[in-house]
């Protein structure tokens, strides 16, 4: 298939009309690149999860641009979300509800809940209204692989299996919305992101975590199906050191030169803080520890360079879980597959 690469925004309408024909289009939003299509159309949907290689028991988030679209996706909007709703939307947060019947079983993943996000990035709202339908997207990488950030990752992923990938530059937030399950009486985040815990507790009150992101227990099931699989895996091994700022430096250190002994190609993921300290050829700060955004903003885009360099292994520091850091750990820990070294000072 010829994918069309499309950055001057006047050819929105070409990308809305393929959309409309049953077409994939890559798109930016402001999380990460999303892979749309008219959740209302089964086929299309179907080859969402072909181009990506995606299980086809984990569902898709279906996107809106106005409010009303949600009445023909969710059963009933339960006071507490219409709070989330009202605090979070447009942005990166996805609502579980229970599915009215026109939403297809593909999109659902077989499930009885939709997952629905009201983006806020202008081209994604855009290429919705145009379409005139909701759409599924997943982020727009293949599956397993770290979610794109920028264009150009979608089109290393799925140049040729997709109708078009929208240009849009480099996404603000870095890593995919915060999930939260609205259908129990306290809303519980199946899925940790760009709006954190306690942006959530100070407008609704009490919020849970689902257990299973909490440990690492596998016979505990995520109830989002997403977060069973293996992800944001690059090529490379990566390895977390957590510990004191000195002992991390140290063992990082330590390890750097251990894998040059061994001829084994070796990065390490730092920080504005910690890249002078390291003594290693490839080193990429993502950002600084004053500032977790900015980690979250750069963190896949770096784990995707360090394929691009041939890394065989990367190390990195753990970030403090407060705010963001819980999103950017929860994801950094999957990508490392819970490769994880304690120093104790
Ligand atoms: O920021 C984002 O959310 C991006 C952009 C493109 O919007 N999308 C994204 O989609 O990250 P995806 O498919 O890569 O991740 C969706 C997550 C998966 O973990 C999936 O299992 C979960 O949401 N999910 C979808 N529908 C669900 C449902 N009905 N119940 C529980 N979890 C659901
Ligand atoms: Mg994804």
């Amino acid at each position: 298939m010829n994918t069309l690469i499309i950055s001057d925004l006047t050819q929105l309408p070409k990308a809305a009309h393929l959309l409309q024909e049953g077409g994939l289009v890559a798109t930016p939003t402001e999380t990460v690149y999303g892979l749309a299509a008219d959740a209302f159309n089964e086929d299309a949907v179907a080859q969402i999860f072909k181009a990506k290689g995606r299980p086809s028991d984990n569902p898709l988030i279906v996107h809106i641009a106005s409010l009303e679209a949600l009445d023909t996706l969710a059963q009933e909007i339960p006071a507490k979300a219409k709070t989330l709703m009202d605090a979070f939307w447009p942005g990166p947060l996805t609502l579980i509800f229970e599915a009215t019947n026109k939403v297809p079983a593909v999109v659902r993943g077989g499930l009885s809940t939709v997952a629905v996000r009201f983006p806020s990035h202008p081209i994604m709202q855009s290429l919705i209204t145009l379409a005139g339908v909701p759409v599924a997207a997943p982020s727009a990488n293949l599956s397993g692989k770290p979610s794109p950030t920028n264009a150009q990752r979608v089109i290393d992923d799925l140049s040729g299996k997709v109708d078009a990938i929208i240009d849009g530059g480099d996404c603000a937030v870095g890593l995919e919305s915060t999930v939260v399950d609205v259908t129990g009486p306290i809303p519980t985040i199946l899925r940790p992101g760009g709006i954190t815990h306690d942006m959530l507790t100070s407008v609704v009150g009490e919020v849970h975590v689902d257990p299973a992101l909490l440990s690492r227990d596998e016979s505990i099931k995520p109830k989002s199906p997403g977060m069973k699989y293996t992800h944001y895996s690059p090529n490379a091994d990566v390895i977390i050191v957590k510990g004191s700022f000195e002992s991390v430096i140290a063992e990082i250190n330590d390890q750097v030169s251990r894998c040059k002994a061994d001829h084994i190609k070796v990065g390490v993921l730092a920080t504005e803080e910690t890249k002078h300290l390291v003594n290693c050829e490839h080193i990429l700060s993502v950002g600084t520890l004053s500032d977790l955004s900015t980690v979250a903003t750069n963190l896949f885009e770096a784990l995707r360079k360090f394929d691009d360099y041939g890394m065989d292994r990367v190390y990195s520091l753990a970030f403090p879980e407060n705010g963001i850091g819980e999103a950017i750990m929860n994801r950094l820990e999957k990508s490392a597959g819970y490769n994880i070294i304690h120093k104790s000072s």
